[in-house]
């Protein structure tokens, strides 16, 4: 089969950070894509046709019964390996090596790596200041290098640290490369991919006429809709799609009266003023606001507002008339399928639905472009596409929108109030230039009244939490120190601005404990 991009294949054995493989050869335009061991055999290697295969670490022992192991047929294919950490226990294990049981030997964190006396290609740029720092974290060790094998590095605890056949180009390293804790990793990752002939094709341009092509072919001339939030992942979506079936393409963008001060109108101009694209602009606040009316329950809230949005979703998508394929934005970490050992070597597939249940619901089609994507390579893509800078570095937004902003009863006046709240604390933040070290920051109205004075007049009004956080993925959340003269000010400003609140409070909460959001 023919590809239209240099691949190379990450076979997964389970390791925690095999994605930050994925993400250091992205770093250097190439191609990857990972998949468990247990998917990989001799006609999917066919198939696949990789430039490079690298296999990742993991927690597994070789010794173990039914220890995960890659298809033999993987050395045969002639093209450049590197086993990591437990991948080197496995080529070890595999090609005549032998590992042995960690009795005692076991290295977990920062190690240093000196190099022994032949030079290796592999490691250009390596031990410029006598030895390197790496990254160990495992039990069992390599005792006996497979024939063909030589060593090129040792650490205290790992006398086989760096090896390799250089003339088959399989290298076997004890240690984590695509860590941090790995300064040199990148590089090494850099030499590895130089020397199996990548040319660092996979870029965004090449990705996106590939993408085009790609849409053109599955849709052909039938209709596709997309639901648009407004959030990044699907706005990209649907720009891509709309520059490959141009007006075979229709926009839902349902509006729940639940989103912040003038977002509705942003997303509405930019889709329909500026790029063209069909819009349905769906305005279901009373829809969505009377539902939810008496509800205090975070959970009947999110229930209420999935199912309405579902219900509101299929009312329109009818008014586009025979649309077969449904667009999302689903991005790569959400489809990559891991590895698990917590339940035997079950597959897990994390699968994501931006419109939960909806395709089979609707009998439709996935049209899914982002899907080989990480996030920040949809940014870029979206710069690739013109999309405004401001559009493509905005913080997440919860599907629920402000109702999960707003504990206890959710009122029209409160969603005002908070949503001026809102625009003062977001304006203050970009004033100050800090909304780019920001992984998410927002206002949040507290179902408390509290009394205040203003002037010569007592207040008896709303109080208001600010949040903002750091983070990576958003499954854990650091609260962002703010200096006390930016909350003064923030707080002056919203108490003086804002009518309805009388007091703020930043909320410094990590998360866990916490979590992001209120509810
Ligand atoms: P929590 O509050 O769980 O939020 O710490 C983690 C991240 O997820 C976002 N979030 C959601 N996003 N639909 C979404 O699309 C939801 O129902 C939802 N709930 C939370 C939240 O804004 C934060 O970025």
């Amino acid at each position: 089969m023919t590809h239209a991009h240099q691949r190379l294949l990450i076979i997964d054995f389970g390791s925690q950070v095999t994605q930050l493989i994925a993400r250091r050869l992205r770093e250097l335009n190439v191609y990857c894509e990972i998949h468990p061991y247990n998917r990989v055999d001799a006609a999917f290697l066919k198939d696949f046709a990789p430039l490079a295969v690298i296999f990742s670490g993991g927690p597994a022992s070789v010794f173990a019964d039914g220890a995960p192991m890659p298809p033999k047929a993987v050395f045969d294919l002639g093209v450049p390996i590197l086993g990591i950490c437990y991948g080197q226990q496995v080529m070890m294990h595999l090609l005549g090596g032998r590992v042995e049981r960690g009795h005692g030997t076991a290295e977990f964190g920062r190690a240093y790596v000196t190099p022994t006396d032949a030079r290796l290609p592999l490691l250009d740029g390596w031990f410029e200041a006598g030895r390197e720092q790496v990254w160990m974290s495992h039990g069992d060790h390599v005792s006996q290098i497979a024939p063909g094998f030589q060593v090129y590095g040792t650490s205290p605890n790992a006398p086989f640290a760096i090896t390799a056949d250089p003339d088959r180009h399989f290298y076997a390293v004890q240690f984590h490369p695509e860590v941090h804790h790995t300064p040199k990793g990148a590089k090494l990752y850099e030499n590895f991919v130089r020397l199996a002939g990548f040319t660092g094709d996979w870029t965004m341009g090449a990705y996106r006429e590939d993408a085009i092509q790609k849409i053109r072919d599955q849709v052909g001339d039938r209709q596709v809709i997309c639901g648009l939030s407004g959030g990044v992942d699907s706005s990209v979506a649907a720009i891509l799609i709309h520059e490959a079936i141009g007006d075979q393409l229709t926009c839902v963008f349902v509006d729940h009266g639940l989103l912040r001060l003038n977002e509705a109108e942003e997303v509405v101009t930019m889709f329909r003023d500026t790029y063209n694209i069909p819009l349905i602009h769906a305005d279901e606040s009373d829809l969505f606001l009377g539902a939810l009316e008496g509800v205090s329950d975070p959970e009947v809230k999110r229930k209420t507002i999935g199912r309405l949005f579902i219900d509101v979703f299929q009312k329109h998508a009818h008014e586009v008339g025979g649309a077969t394929f449904l667009a999302q934005g689903t991005l790569y970490p959400d489809v990559i399928e891991s590895v698990s050992f917590s339940g035997g070597p079950s597959v897990t597939i994390k699968s994501h639905h931006n419109v939960g249940g909806l395709p089979e619901k609707m009998g439709m089609k996935l049209v899914e472009p982002l899907r080989e994507l990480f996030k920040d390579e949809v940014r870029a893509l979206g710069r690739e596409l013109g999309l405004p800078e401001k559009f493509i570095g905005r913080h997440p937004f919860p599907g629920p929108g402000l109702a999960i902003r707003c504990p206890g009863e959710i009122t029209r006046e409160k969603l005002a109030i908070l949503r001026q709240a809102d625009a003062v604390y977001i304006d203050q933040i970009r004033k100050h230039g800090l909304y780019d070290e920001i992984w998410q920051a927002f206002a949040a109205i507290l179902p408390v009244r509290t009394v205040g004075v203003m002037g010569d007049y007592r207040t008896y009004d709303y109080a208001c939490s600010l949040r903002a956080v750091t983070s990576v993925d958003g499954m854990t959340a650091d609260y962002y120190p703010f200096t006390h003269e930016f909350l003064a000010e923030t707080a002056t400003r919203i108490i003086n601005e804002v009518p309805g609140i009388n007091r703020v409070m930043y909320d410094v909460t990590s998360k866990p404990p916490g979590t992001i959001e209120m509810e």
